[in-house]
């Protein structure tokens, strides 16, 4: 994705991956920081043991508690979050969200910035977990205003759904059933492979808008190349690239 959007965008720049034991992490930010590396995008498990390594993290960081883009500015690595962005972008694309009821499925660091985007935006939030007490914690410290577990979807409002836990990834299952999806919501799901999960089928057949996962990585991603280059970031041609993957 950050490749064809450099090619398109004419800038002289190349994304690898490497692949990092989370005990040579600290090494090989300082590798990269020795190697003049402009920018890092942190993945699983790396985001919140990040934050320790930067040299300045900013305010949304912190408070997200994660780091997933670290940019090299005037030789200092400062840490970012682009995930929050991501997942509000992705969803903006379909509806506003202000005084808009969502609901989050999951806890964990992508929950996080979910939850920390959509408050941002002035929604409503709902926090449900196969584990209610990490719900409860991550609700009280980010401002949502319930928190619960899975089967309690159909238990209140729900305009966007948003699932962010790892059911569904590369398996056929879902988070909730099917009849607890109300039919006019709007819902996105953090796994992107499948493209299709069963819970945006389930969404869909309910008579729900669906957006699949890659929208939040591409507008993610957009926002990493933003944060560095200052450029607008063609988000066609990122997803079109993605696709490309995916197909391999
Ligand atoms: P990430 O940082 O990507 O969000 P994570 O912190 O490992 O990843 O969080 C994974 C989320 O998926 C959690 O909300 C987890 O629920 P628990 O807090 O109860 O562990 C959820 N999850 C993972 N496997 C699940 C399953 N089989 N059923 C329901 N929820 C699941």
């Amino acid at each position: 994705m950050h490749n064809a959007a450099f090619a398109a965008l004419g800038v002289d720049a190349v994304y690898v991956a490497f692949d990092v034991a989370p005990e040579a992490l600290a090494a090989a930010v300082a590798g990269a920081r020795a190697l003049g590396i402009r920018q890092l995008a942190v993945s699983i498990p790396h985001k919140q043991a990040m934050l320790a390594l930067c040299d300045e993290v900013d305010a949304t960081a912190r408070r997200i508690g994660a780091v997933n883009t670290v940019t090299l500015q005037a030789e200092r690595l400062v840490g970012t979050n682009t995930d929050w962005i991501g997942v509000v972008r992705a969803l903006e694309a379909c509806t506003p969200l202000a005084g808009r009821d969502a609901v989050v499925l999951g806890a964990g660091g992508a929950a996080r910035a979910a939850v920390f985007g959509l408050r941002e935006r002035g929604a409503r939030v709902r926090v449900l977990n196969r584990t209610r007490l990490r719900a409860e914690q991550l609700a009280a410290e980010l401002g949502a205003t319930h928190a619960g577990t899975l089967d309690e979807l159909a238990d209140g409002p729900c305009d966007v759904l948003v699932n962010t836990t790892s059911v569904g990834l590369r398996e056929d299952v879902s988070p909730v059933p099917a009849g607890a999806i109300p039919a006019g919501c709007i819902v996105l799901d953090a796994v992107y492979d499948p493209a299709r999960t069963r819970l945006l089928r389930d969404a869909e057949a309910r008579g729900a808008h669906t957006i699949e996962g890659k929208w939040w990585l591409v507008h993610q991603a957009a926002e990493q190349l933003r944060a560095w280059t200052g450029a607008e970031a063609p988000l066609d041609v990122m997803a079109t690239a993605f696709d490309g993957i995916q197909e391999r």
